[in-house]
């Protein structure tokens, strides 16, 4: 593989603090097509004694919450101590799965007052992490926020503010930054697998009503066992209504989209493998065109972004497209597109094909002149030295593939988190990198609500 773009020179070592990719690579298979290499890590160990477990408080005890709880007790010496939500199944539930001595409340607030509660998980809607978050870092708690960490990124920098004037902790929660495959990805990026970046194209097509945010409403939801009001929060007054608190993705006022819930992740992996600020600018299309259910949010959409040139990579264009309604299979992809070659990005795996452009011609413009002037354009190509289509690359595709008992990225940003915690070590995604991802997901719906193009400040974390 052809060596280090030099201008790089200045990135970042290529590994998490307490976590390293291992040096020497296992070759899993090979063929002339294909080869397959073992993806590894090694964790810097949590020193801790008996006594010195780290208590966490779970605030949002759905779905997510439960996710993210059990990626956080994989890691040692962690130990769940409360619970809260709104919804008392929610509770119960929480009981069901960690125990009856579970301290549970429906106030956050009785939460943080714990003094034996070091760090809390939030993983409430959208349009409560703002408040919830500075409130616990104000209370002198370590934070794992769930992304995106702001409904609108003008809130972020309030948090940036906190974490700063408080020194607590704070980690945004798209656990799929910290993984093997993302950690790969940015060390092939470095080296200059893919070369000079030109395009990212990022899709996620959902064919069914729970992809499509259609959730379960539970029957024994009722306003005795759901406290509706302090679910609305900040959120404009409304009559009590099942659907928004259990499907608040569908409303602006509580969610943000499929800005906030799909691409935050996108931008996360895509800043942290290029070392990006991000974009400059956005422009949004799409609609409401099947689920017409209530939500006032489109099930189709594609935006488009432009990333400037920087000290890290070139100026290139990323297109983001989502389709909640039909098609077949679904599923979604992440795919950087350079000079020499393409990475398909995910968590278990990074998928390389090296490249260049064909400058070449072949048959299909020589058909037009006789064969003896082709025959003199060819010597012409030859005696210019100039490359057909991976003439001078690698062909074939390389797999780098995590191993089967590969914990995941959600324990590898959980493990990131404890350990700064106990270390009062370097978190991979502070306030600053997390508002950088929502505020850049989060430009698809200014451009989308008011029909035009936005431009970003990436550095600033303002629209311009
Ligand atoms: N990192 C990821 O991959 C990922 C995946 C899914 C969701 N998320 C994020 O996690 C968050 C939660 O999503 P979810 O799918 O779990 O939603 P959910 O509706 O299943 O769970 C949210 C829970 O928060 C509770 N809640 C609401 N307001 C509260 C408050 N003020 N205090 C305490 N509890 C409150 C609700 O009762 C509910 O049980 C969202 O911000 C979402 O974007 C992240």
């Amino acid at each position: 593989m052809k060596k280090k773009v030099s201008r790089r020179s200045f990135l970042r070592k290529a590994t998490l603090g307490s976590a390293a990719l291992t040096t020497a690579p296992i070759i899993i298979s090979a063929s002339p097509y294909e080869q397959k290499i073992l993806l590894d890590r090694t964790y810097e160990p949590l020193a801790f004694s008996a006594n010195d477990q780290i208590q966490i408080g779970l605030i949002g005890s759905g779905i997510q919450g439960i996710y993210d709880t059990t990626a956080a007790l994989k890691v040692n010496g962690v130990k769940l101590v409360a619970v809260c939500d709104l919804y008392d199944g929610r509770l119960d539930r929480a009981k069901e799965l960690w125990g009856n001595d579970l301290f549970t409340t429906r106030d956050y607030r009785a939460l943080l007052a714990r003094k034996d509660i070091d760090a809390v998980i939030v993983a409430t809607p959208d349009h409560w992490h703002q408040k919830i978050t500075i409130d616990a870092m104000k209370a002198g708690k370590a934070v794992y926020c769930e992304k995106p960490m702001v409904k609108n990124f003008v809130e972020g920098h309030d948090i940036i503010k906190t974490q700063k004037e408080t020194g607590n902790i704070c980690q945004v929660g798209s656990q799929g930054m910290a993984s093997l495959g993302n950690e790969k990805a940015k060390q092939l990026y470095e080296e200059g697998a893919i070369g000079e970046i030109v395009m990212l194209d990022m899709y996620n097509d959902r064919y069914s009503a729970e992809g499509a945010w259609q959730y379960p409403i539970p029957p024994d939801a009722n306003p005795n066992t759901i406290d509706f009001d302090t679910f609305l929060g900040s959120a404009p007054k409304q009559p009590y209504e099942l659907k928004r608190f259990f499907r608040w993705r569908n409303y602006q006022d509580y969610g943000t989209g499929v800005a906030g819930d799909l691409f935050v992740h996108a931008f996360s992996t895509l800043n942290h493998v290029i070392s990006s600020q991000g974009p400059n600018r956005a422009l949004a299309t799409g609609g409401l065109r099947y689920w017409n259910d209530g939500r006032d949010v489109p099930d189709v959409t594609i935006t488009l972004y432009d990333y400037p040139k920087t000290d890290t990579h070139a100026a290139f264009n990323a297109a983001f497209r989502i389709n909640f309604i039909a098609g077949s299979g679904g599923g979604g992809g992440f795919r950087l597109i350079g000079t020499e070659g393409e990475m398909e990005i995910g968590q278990n795996s990074v998928t390389l094909k090296r490249s260049k452009l064909g400058m070449v011609p072949g048959g299909y413009s020589m058909i037009a002149y006789t064969e003896a002037t082709q025959q003199k354009i060819k010597e012409d190509y030859a005696a210019k030295n100039l490359e057909s289509r991976a003439s001078s690359l690698e062909t074939g595709t390389t797999i780098w593939e995590a191993p089967g008992n590969y914990k995941g990225g959600h324990y590898d940003h959980f493990h990131n988190f404890f350990q700064a915690i106990r270390a009062k070590g370097n978190i991979i995604q502070d306030g600053t990198f997390g508002l950088r991802a929502a505020g850049a997901a989060l430009l698809a719906n200014e451009s989308y609500f008011n029909k035009r193009p936005v431009n970003w400040d990436p550095k600033e974390m303002k629209i311009i």
